[in-house]
């Protein structure tokens, strides 16, 4: 059996690990992070991603999957490694730190005697992989070890990790030998027979190919919500427009959903670091569109502020604020860049009492906010609230019954942040139901 290491189990290294050990693979997980290591050969997933618990206690258990921290360990257990490690951005600047992937090279690449393959998978600035490649002849250059390297960018998304794992769309390869591509075409053999596509391409491309992916989801999503933006001025509905457009199949319905926003570890970091990159490169001209894909994004933030606080009669001062998600999205528990805390921050600074509810993340929000009260029950968040925000859109938001939340909540006034709410179900009940996009609020209900 083929055996592999994976180094990094964060939200993409821990799903490939045990993706790979799904697919066959004697699989090695390394991290630095002892209490991470120490979870996860409990057969414990570090954060909460549907089905992936299940799977790393499968292959724990079967002794296919195994996690240590030690890189001589890594170096002796296999001659394939996939780095999985963190891009995130450079704390001051746009640009994307890349302290993690060179750390691994270093600490990696002199322990290798004889033959072996690294793979990043890992989001980096296109030339990375050249500086990398760099790096490793410099690094064996006194020794006998034939150190290559490879890209293969990954393009799960959180909440559906696994499945994008064991059935993406396409694999994409950065290499630099027909030996490497050889390699990774064994190693996604199970993938490749079941008609999944393998493009193989030259390095730069392959870094482009995942930048330019995730400039284009931001892109689709900031586009809806400028529309949403002229929607709000034209007392036009954004969700009515972005259905008729859904059915033109040259756009396409996904990534068309307006509301209250892009975030999380990937796509905000992501477009910011490219137009950085691009800047280096002298072309910074080409991806301009992106400053403003980003400011757009961050306007829907400042608008939800700013309707919240017009529904709480002009000040935040005093007044309840049930704000339902915590997690820059359902199915997930990650809080990395979140929308739905960036408001509520926003909405505390200004005197708002905030409880938020989020049947997943309120572990992560709470250490990093914990002047917010949490809760995992929408109905106990709404308990005297003068307004509710609906900020992500988990399922168990839209199952909430509003003739019950009437009987909890100080006002029978909701934000539908996210425009997935039975907004006709809520007036019903009684409730002024504002969203994002669609026609301007009525006015409040007086406050008491
Ligand atoms: C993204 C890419 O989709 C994935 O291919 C890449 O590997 C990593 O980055 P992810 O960050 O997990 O994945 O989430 P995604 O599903 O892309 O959603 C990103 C953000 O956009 C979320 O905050 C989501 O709420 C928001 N979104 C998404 C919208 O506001 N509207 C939409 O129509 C779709």
């Amino acid at each position: 059996m083929t055996s592999i290491t994976v180094i990094g189990t964060g939200y993409l290294g821990a799903t490939h690990a045990a993706c790979m050990a799904e697919l066959g693979y004697d699989v090695l997980g390394i991290d630095r992070d002892a209490q991470k290591i120490s979870e996860l050969s409990q057969g414990c997933a570090p954060f909460y991603e549907p089905g992936l618990n299940e799977l790393i206690a499968k292959h724990t258990a079967s002794g296919r999957l195994r996690f240590s921290t030690s890189f001589a360990e890594a170096a002796d257990f296999a001659d394939v490694h996939f780095l999985c490690v963190g891009t995130p951005q450079l704390p001051g600047s746009d640009a994307a730190d890349l302290r993690h992937v060179d750390s691994v090279i270093d600490e990696l690449v002199p322990l290798i005697d004889g033959q072996a393959l690294l793979i990043g998978k890992s989001t980096v600035p296109v030339g990375t992989c050249a500086r990398l490649g760099a790096r490793i002849a410099q690094l064996t250059a006194a020794s006998d070890a034939r150190v290559e390297l490879a890209w293969n960018p990954e393009f799960l998304r959180e909440g559906s990790a696994v499945k994008d794992t064991l059935t993406p769309d396409r694999l994409v390869v950065g290499v630099g030998s027909i030996a490497a591509e050889d390699t990774l075409r064994d190693l996604y053999r199970p993938l490749i027979n079941s008609g999944i596509p393998f493009l193989s391409m030259d390095f730069a491309t392959a870094e482009l190919v995942k930048v330019a992916a995730n400039s284009f989801l931001a892109t689709k999503i900031s586009f809806i919500n400028a529309m949403a933006e002229v929607c709000e001025a034209a007392g036009a509905d954004v969700t009515q427009l972005s259905q008729a457009l859904s059915h033109d199949p040259r756009i396409g319905g996904r990534f068309l959903s307006p509301g209250l926003g892009f975030g999380g570890g990937c796509l905000p970091k992501d477009i910011r670091g490219f137009v950085a990159r691009a800047t280096e490169l002298g072309v910074g001209h080409s991806v301009t569109f992106l400053k403003e894909v980003d400011a757009i994004n961050l306007r829907r933030r400042t608008r939800t502020v700013e309707l919240a606080r017009e529904l709480c009669g002009g000040t935040f001062e005093g007044k309840r604020i049930a704000v339902w998600g915590a997690a820059f999205k359902p199915d997930s528990d990650d809080i990395r860049d979140s929308p739905a805390l960036a408001v509520a921050d926003a909405i505390s600074d200004l005197g708002g009492h905030i409880t938020v509810c989020d049947p997943q993340a309120t572990d992560n929000a709470r250490r990093r906010h914990p002047s917010f009260s949490f809760t995992e029950d929408p109905l106990v968040a709404a308990k005297d609230a003068h307004v509710i925000l609906h900020l992500t859109e988990w399922a168990m938001f839209q199952d909430v019954d509003p003739d019950l939340a009437a009987q909890y909540a100080r006002r029978l006034c909701i934000l539908d942040a996210r425009n997935t709410l039975d907004a006709a179900r809520w007036r019903l009940a009684g409730w002024q139901c504002a969203s994002l996009g669609r026609q301007a609020p009525k006015p409040a209900p007086a406050l008491t």
